[in-house]
C-alpha cells in the first residue's frame, strides 16, 4: 500500500525517521546492553577485537565507508572496508582478532556471502552480520547478529536499509569503544542523546522535498552530474551519484573533494551539474576552497550545507540548508536530500523508479 506516495521509494525515504528509531530502540532502552544488542558472547569477543574488515556490496559498502570512519574516531580500532567480490578472490592476510563485519539489506546478495565464507575458511571466527532481513543466509552464517528495522524495501534503490545500516555501524563503534574500556558513562549518554534526535533531524531535512524537486527539474536535462564530499560525507557523494545513476540514467560520478585538480576538473564546465555536500564540520573551509575550483571553471554548484553555515547562493551557486549540523551522525542527514534528488530527477524524466532496467532487488548470483 503506498498511501500518499507515489512510488515505494518515495514511501520508503519518508519512512526513514520511523525505521530509524524502530532500529534504535533496543540500545536506546538497553543504555547499550551488547549481549542485548548483538548477541550473547558479544562482549568477550568485542573484548578481543583488535581491528575490523568490512565485507558488503552496492549501497551497503558506501555504509562501510562511513562505518569504518565512526570505528576509527569513536572506538580507536583500525578498520577497512572492502566490496566482498574484491575480497573473496585476492590473497589476504588473516588475523584471528579481526572482527568481520557483513552488512546486507537482503542477507543473500552472493558477492558478500561468499566473501564471508572466504573469511571463516581462512581461519575468521570473529563474524558480525549487520541485516534487515532475519531469517537469510549471511546472518545465519555469523557468530553475532544485529537487524535493522527498516521494515521490508520494496524499492530496487536502497534508501531506508541504508539510514538503518549506518546508525547499526554508529552502536557498532560505540559497542565496541565500551567493550574495550574507551567509553566512559558521560560519552555514552551523550552517543545516545545524539541518536535519540537523529530521526527528527532526518525529518526537518525530509521537509526540504519541494525545493529539491525545483532543483531536480534542472538535472533531468543533464546527461551528466559530479557530486563531491569530504571525510564522512565522500561516501554520500557516492551513495547521491549511485542512486541518480540507478533510477534516472543520468551518468553521475563522485569524487573526494580534494581529488578535483588530479583530473576531474577537466570534465567542469557549464554543462555539468556539480552537487556539494558541505556540513558545517572540520572539512568546510576545504571543500569550500574546491567549490571555489569549480565555480571558476563555470560549473553550477548545488550545494547541500547546514543551517549554521554562511554559504550564500549567488550567480551559479545553489545553496539548500539541512537542519543544524549533527556533527558525528551528519552523514545520516545529509543523505536524504541526495536520495530526493535522485527520486524527482527520475520522475520527471519518467522512467520506471521502482524497478530501474537491468536491477535486481537482490543479487544473488555472481
Ligand atoms: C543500490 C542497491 C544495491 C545494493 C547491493 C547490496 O541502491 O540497492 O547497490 O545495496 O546490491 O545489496 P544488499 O544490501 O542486499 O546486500
Amino acid at each position: 500500500d503506498l498511501g500518499p506516495y507515489r512510488h515505494f521509494m518515495q514511501k520508503e525515504i519518508h519512512e526513514q525517521p520511523r525505521a530509524l528509531a524502530d532500529t534504535l530502540e533496543g540500545a536506546l532502552n538497553s543504555q547499550l546492553n551488547l549481549g542485548d544488542l548483538w548477541g550473547a558472547q558479544a562482549e568477550a569477543i568485542f573484548k578481543d577485537v583488535n581491528s575490523v574488515l568490512f565485507l558488503a556490496s552496492g549501497t551497503s559498502h558506501y555504509a562501510t565507508l562511513v562505518g569504518r570512519q565512526w570505528l576509527e574516531s569513536i572506538a580507536g580500532i583500525p578498520a577497512q572496508a572492502e566490496l566482498g567480490h574484491e575480497y573473496r578472490y585476492r590473497d589476504s592476510i588473516p588475523n584471528p582478532r579481526q572482527l568481520i563485519v557483513t552488512l546486507s539489506q537482503s542477507g543473500e546478495t552472493l558477492d558478500t556471502f561468499e566473501a564471508l565464507k572466504r573469511a571463516k575458511e581462512l581461519g575468521h571466527g570473529y563474524t558480525l552480520s549487520i541485516c534487515n532481513v532475519a531469517e537469510s543466509a549471511i546472518p545465519r552464517a555469523s557468530a553475532l547478529r544485529f537487524l535493522t528495522r527498516a521494515g521490508p524495501e520494496i524499492g530496487v534503490a536502497s534508501t531506508k536499509a541504508f539510514t538503518t545500516q549506518l546508525v547499526a555501524l554508529y552502536l557498532l563503534a560505540i559497542s565496541l569503544a565500551k567493550a574495550q574500556g574507551k567509553l566512559d558513562a558521560d560519552t555514552q549518554a551523550t552517543h545516545l542523546e545524539a541518536l535519540r534526535q537523529l530521526p527528527g533531524s532526518v525529518q526537518h531535512a525530509l521537509n526540504l522535498e519541494p525545493q529539491i524537486q525545483s532543483w531536480a527539474a534542472r538535472f533531468a536535462g543533464k546527461e551528466h552530474a559530479l557530486f563531491l564530499g569530504r571525510g564522512l560525507h565522500y561516501p554520500i557523494a557516492l551513495e547521491g551519484a549511485l542512486k541518480l545513476k540507478e533510477i534516472s540514467y543520468i551518468h553521475a560520478e563522485a569524487y573526494p573533494a580534494g581529488e578535483l585538480k588530479h583530473g576531474p576538473l577537466a570534465l567542469v564546465d557549464s554543462n555539468m551539474p556539480v552537487v556539494v555536500i558541505a556540513p558545517n564540520d572540520r572539512l568546510l573551509e576545504k571543500v569550500a576552497a574546491n567549490m571555489q575550483e569549480v565555480h571558476a571553471r563555470g560549473g553550477e554548484l548545488y550545494v547541500f550545507a547546514d543551517a549554521d553555515s554562511h554559504f550564500s547562493a549567488s550567480a551559479g551557486i545553489h545553496v539548500m540548508r539541512l537542519p543544524r549540523h549533527t556533527g558525528l551522525l551528519s552523514p545520516v542527514v545529509h543523505v536524504i536530500p541526495v536520495q530526493l534528488l535522485a527520486y524527482h530527477a527520475a520522475l520527471v524524466k519518467g522512467t520506471d523508479v521502482d524497478r530501474p532496467r537491468n536491477l535486481a532487488k537482490a543479487v544473488t548470483v555472481e
